[in-house]
């Protein structure tokens, strides 16, 4: 679509968030010239960087500018400086669960895929992935125990026999218009890959976990062409590591899903690659690598920027319909590895023709691939 013109808020946060989103603008450059198109780029604050400087993880200025923006390319918040804040000042919590919240942030897509020429990095052996690895967890990222009320401590509670024994609590509740839309999000996620969802749930246990597989059964009704299954959270987690081929697409609640993308991405053993979207309803979305900010190693060029350039090409396909140029990222991405190019983190030492470069370095050579143009044009 060339001619189109987006703002997006560039949020690169701590550690190694700099660095990575420097490369990812190297690549968006590549980006416009190439598909026409002109993004207009916004940084703020955010994480520690804006505790140090605002006094506060999610400054208001910088809640303004996503919102005048219409899409979000983040990088990665916190650090050992800023842990013994209490909890809900910290960095993680402090900017990623309200920007959730105020910007609707209802689906988050977590992929999880190896590379083929990455397959030595898994810890899972050999043989359990000669299928390969793409599973999509799509966590429901707005509701369930992590926002449900009420929510909070009683210091003054007292137990049974009237003795003072304090408690805590927190409500996993969902809607049933909140369980359909993520649903549906995965269902249709699953119509452009293998067809298969597989539900997670606790409802040998929990209510709310009863009424989610019910109303995802009625969603699934829609989608004939979908092969829908349901899992025990537990067993999910087994079976994860047992046999991850198994899984297409991973609809999951916010904890599950939490929990299960962590498991899922560690599957590919590379977790400086993988990208996330979380997307609100119409095209508004926040991009994020699955990886956090790695304090140990942020500063020393070392870190690998590619879940940050994914990401952003995550950003191209789901919040501006550029497919191609996603693609195109992909492939530039692949051909670099496929010439035996590694960060650090990817490289196994072994491999005849491996290079192991820097952050700068690997986004230069994805750029310039992106560049060369042997990838789908607009
Ligand atoms: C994630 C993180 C966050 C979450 C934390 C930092 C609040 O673990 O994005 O998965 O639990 O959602
Ligand atoms: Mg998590």
């Amino acid at each position: 679509m060339p001619g189109m013109n987006k703002g997006i808020a560039l949020l690169a946060g701590d550690g190694i968030g700099p660095e990575v989103m420097e490369q990812a603008l190297r690549v968006l450059a590549v980006v416009e010239k190439r598909y026409g198109i002109t993004l207009e780029k916004r940084s703020a604050p955010v994480g520690g960087a804006a505790i140090d400087s605002h006094g506060r993880a999610l400054p208001e200025e910088t809640v303004e500018t996503c919102r005048r923006s219409d899409a979000v390319l983040f990088g990665s918040v916190g650090g050992p400086k800023w842990e013994s804040l209490p909890p809900e000042e910290q960095p993680e919590r402090g900017a990623l669960l309200p920007l959730r919240k105020i910007f609707g942030l209802f689906a988050n897509l977590r992929p999880a895929i190896v590379f083929p020429q990455l397959v030595h990095a898994s810890p899972l052996r050999p043989d359990l992935l000669e299928q390969g690895l793409d599973v999509l967890v799509v966590r429901e990222l707005t509701g369930g125990i992590y926002f449900g009320t009420p929510k909070g401590r009683d210091d003054a509670a007292l137990n049974a026999a009237g003795e003072p024994d304090p408690r805590a609590y927190d409500t996993l509740v969902y809607h049933r218009s909140e369980i359909e839309r993520i649903a549906r999000v995965a269902f249709e996620a699953a119509l452009l890959r293998n067809r298969r969802v597989t539900s997670i749930d606790k409802a040998n246990v929990l209510a709310s976990m009863v009424f989610w597989r019910q109303v995802v059964t009625s969603v699934g009704a829609e989608y004939p062409g979908v092969e829908l299954t349901h899992m025990y959270v537990d067993n999910a987690a087994m079976q994860l590591v047992r046999n991850p081929a198994q899984f297409d697409v991973i609809l999951a609640g916010n904890m599950f899903g939490d929990i299960l993308s962590d498991e899922a991405s560690m599957l590919t053993g590379s977790l400086g690659m993988l990208p996330s979207a979380s997307l609100a309803e119409g095209s508004f979305g926040l991009y994020e690598p699955s990886g956090g900010s790695a304090p140990d190693i942020a500063g020393q060029g070392v870190a690998n920027p590619i879940a940050q350039i994914l990401s952003a090409a995550m950003m191209l396909k789901y919040s501006f319909g550029l497919t191609q140029a996603y693609e195109g990222i992909f492939s530039a991405v692949g051909a670099v590895l496929d010439e035996g190019y590694r960060t650090r983190d990817i490289a196994d030492g072994v491999t005849a023709g491996e290079a192991v470069i820097g952050t700068e370095e690997m986004g230069r050579r994805i750029a310039e691939h992106l560049a060369r143009g042997e990838h789908p044009g607009n």
